[in-house]
């Protein structure tokens, strides 16, 4: 087996896609995984890292296109990096995602003997997200937009994002045209100098309510009055324009005090007939059109009836547990987040919705100190990237329902949980991906386990 040398190039032919969405190339039985390569792609690449058991490279030369290659869409690709697979024909990516569940599922989790589900595509495939959020930069001009990939100072300066709408995409430049016209300079981290941070805008897809959040360092926002009554004026669909400010060293762009410039503190948005408010800093599927499949397919899988009592674990400001509270006899969230589970609660009352409880705190401690009179007939779970930590899962055993529905960001991570399950007595029934995040390696699934 011969080792590649960094720096060293060599001709490559790409089997396959790697979990994270990089070709996959094997030389004298030596894996390398290939920056920029699509399965079928012969390519001259250059080794980046050589490490002792595998090569990472990136494309220098296409050599020969993959059938499955197709013209990128977006203006910044190449130089911007996002949506890595957008050279990727969709039918392809989709495959690529199904078939990387199921070997997350049986390699990392050790798990076999399960359903696969058809994996739901993505409709609309471009213009799909309700939130997107930018950094300034300064250099020759002052910059908007995503960073430059490993380039923590430098943004490309985005023109026109495919991944969201073009009323979004007009605000975030006319936003950077008012900041430029200010004179003021990016916040800089080393100096902790400059004044402009983020930008972060969401969207509600079904009520077309626009929410602009810009993050500054500390300072007056120049001629406030001015630019929101212009901004709103421009764009009549802000419904709430504010300014947080991060006096930290911390490149984050949410849980800052805000001031609310023009409109409301928060936006709504509809998803299955529920009508949410939505505010900073909570969470929300960043998809709203996919999060409407997420959620059918969570429910089907969840199959409720009218006298069960059902958990939500990491929920947010309520909606998975709201839209199952209309087919149970009661939900119990639970949810780290204080202002999310404020929201819960307000968006329980505002849909008429009244057999709930939301709980303020982190899963495993809440779950340790509960004393319940019922032990619950389903639990939901839907935590972040990371998943539950092998504690929670614990916890989660403990209460011993017969089904648990988990919804997952990360198949990864949601495959080491599921083994812990399966270690536990609960049984892998199925599984089904849903495409949230089409021209990206990411992929959303949900999975049914019983009990015994
Ligand atoms: C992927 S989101 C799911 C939200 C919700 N199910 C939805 O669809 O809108 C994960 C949520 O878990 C919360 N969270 C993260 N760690 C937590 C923990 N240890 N305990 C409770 N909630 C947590 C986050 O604040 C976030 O709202």
């Amino acid at each position: 087996m011969k080792k590649p040398l960094k720096s060293e190039e060599l001709d490559l032919s790409i089997a396959s896609l790697a979990f994270g969405g990089r070709g996959v190339a094997r030389q004298d039985g030596f894996v390398i995984f290939v920056e920029g390569a699509v399965p079928g792609d012969r390519v001259r690449a250059v080794v980046t890292h050589a490490r002792r058991s595998y090569a990472e490279a990136r494309v220098r030369k296409l050599l020969n296109s993959s059938p499955e290659r197709v013209k990128p869409r977006c203006r910044h690709f190449g130089v911007c990096g996002g949506c890595s697979w957008q050279t990727l024909a969709y039918d392809a990516q989709l495959r690529y995602k199904q078939s990387q569940v199921t070997e997350c599922l049986e390699h990392i989790g050790g798990i076999h003997g399960f359903e696969v589900d058809e994996p739901l595509a993505a409709e609309p495939l471009w213009r799909y997200r309700n939130k997107v959020e930018f950094s300034f930069s300064s250099g020759e001009n002052l910059d908007l937009g995503f960073h430059l990939p490993g380039e923590w100072r430098r943004v490309v300066n985005i023109q026109d994002c495919l991944l969201h709408s073009e009323t979004t995409n007009a605000i975030r430049n006319a936003v950077r045209n008012f900041a430029r016209d200010t004179g003021l300079a990016a916040w800089e981290q080393q100096s902790e100098t400059g004044f402009w941070r983020h930008l972060v805008l969401r969207e509600g897809m079904n009520t077309g309510e626009v929410m602009v959040n810009i993050v500054t360092g500390p300072g007056a926002f120049p001629d406030a009055g001015n630019f929101a009554a212009r901004l709103t004026a421009d764009f009549p669909r802000i419904a709430s324009l504010i300014w947080s400010v991060n006096t930290t060293r911390a490149s984050i762009a949410t849980g800052f005090p805000f001031t609310v410039l023009a409109g409301r503190d928060h936006i709504f948005e509809e998803i299955r007939g529920l009508r949410l408010k939505v505010a900073p800093p909570s969470f929300m599927q960043t998809n709203t059109a996919m999060a409407e499949q997420l959620y059918a397919r969570a429910l089907s899988y969840a199959n409720l009836k009218e006298n069960e009592f059902v958990f939500d674990l990491y929920c947010g400001i309520g909606s998975i547990a709201l839209l199952m509270a209309r087919s149970c006899s009661e939900v119990f969230g639970v949810e780290i987040v204080e202002d999310a589970v404020r929201l819960a609660r307000e968006n329980a009352k505002a849909n008429g919705i009244t057999n709930y409880t939301f709980v303020s705190g982190k899963v495993r401690t809440m779950l340790k100190d509960i004393e319940l009179e019922r032990r619950p007939d389903a639990i939901m779970l839907d935590p972040p990237r990371a998943g539950a930590s092998k504690k929670e899962v614990q916890r989660i055993i403990d209460l011993g329902a017969p089904r648990l529905i988990y919804v997952s960001c990360n198949a990864s991570t949601m495959a080491s949980n599921a083994s812990q399950l399966a270690a536990s007595g609960y049984r892998l029934v199925r599984v089904g991906a849903v495409d949230m995040f089409p021209h990206t390696p990411h992929i959303e699934t949900v999975s049914l386990f019983e009990r015994g």
